[in-house]
């Protein structure tokens, strides 16, 4: 019982990061995961046999995982223990998240924004505000928001109807990674 939990659960994990692989981790990510801290548990791990029908049913568990948007899942390989994965998991778990989307789409897309929000996701308009620099969390979320009916706004409840969930995902990838700086007045 604890040993199929286990691989599941690393199965999940692993995957998130190979979601992440062939993306970029966004560099305050990769700051905070050398934060991470060890847990002293022995680096002697034993290894495990590759028993495709294991891992085909492994595969089949993980069919019922629900995972939230940008995330996906498959069998990486079976370990011993998720124990010895678990920081990785994490870590990369993170990654996948920030890297499903591509900002250049994203950037592509934003022209259709840009009258009122700036390419630059500095507004021009004075009833629309900043997007650039904005978490990609807060973007999606009031995205899709919007989208949805539960936000309403005389523009923006039109523009995201346009929408797919992947624009939204590289619009949110664009506007948050423009780098600002805020300067307080004396
Ligand atoms: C015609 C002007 C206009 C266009 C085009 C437009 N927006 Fe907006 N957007 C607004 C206004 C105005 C608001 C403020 C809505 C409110 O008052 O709730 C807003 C709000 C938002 C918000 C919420 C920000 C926050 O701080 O809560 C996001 C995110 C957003 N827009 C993204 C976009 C994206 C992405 C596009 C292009 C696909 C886009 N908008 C196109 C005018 C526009």
């Amino acid at each position: 019982m604890r040993k199929t939990a286990s691989t599941l659960a690393l199965a999940c994990g692993i995957a998130a990061g190979l979601a992440a692989v062939a993306a970029h981790a966004r560099s305050d990510n990769m700051q905070r995961m050398q934060q991470f801290k060890t847990t002293g548990t022995s680096l002697d791990i034993p290894t495990v046999a590759q028993d495709p029908a294991k891992v085909a049913q492994l595969k089949k568990n993980l069919e019922a995982v629900k995972l939230p948007p940008g995330f996906r899942i498959g069998v990486y390989a079976i370990v011993p223990d998720a124990r010895f994965l678990v920081a990785l998991l994490a870590a990369l778990a993170w990654c996948g998240a920030a890297d499903a989307a591509d900002p250049a789409a994203g950037k592509q897309k934003a022209r259709m924004c840009q009258v009122c929000h700036g390419l630059d996701g500095i507004a021009r308009l004075p009833e629309a505000p900043n997007l650039a620099g904005e978490s990609t969390l807060y973007l999606e979320r009031q995205l899709k928001a919007f989208r949805a009916g539960e936000r309403k706004s005389p523009q923006m409840s039109v523009v995201a109807q346009a929408l797919s969930d992947a624009d939204i995902a590289n619009l949110a990838a664009w506007y948050s990674s423009i780098e600002i700086t805020a300067k307080m007045p004396k």
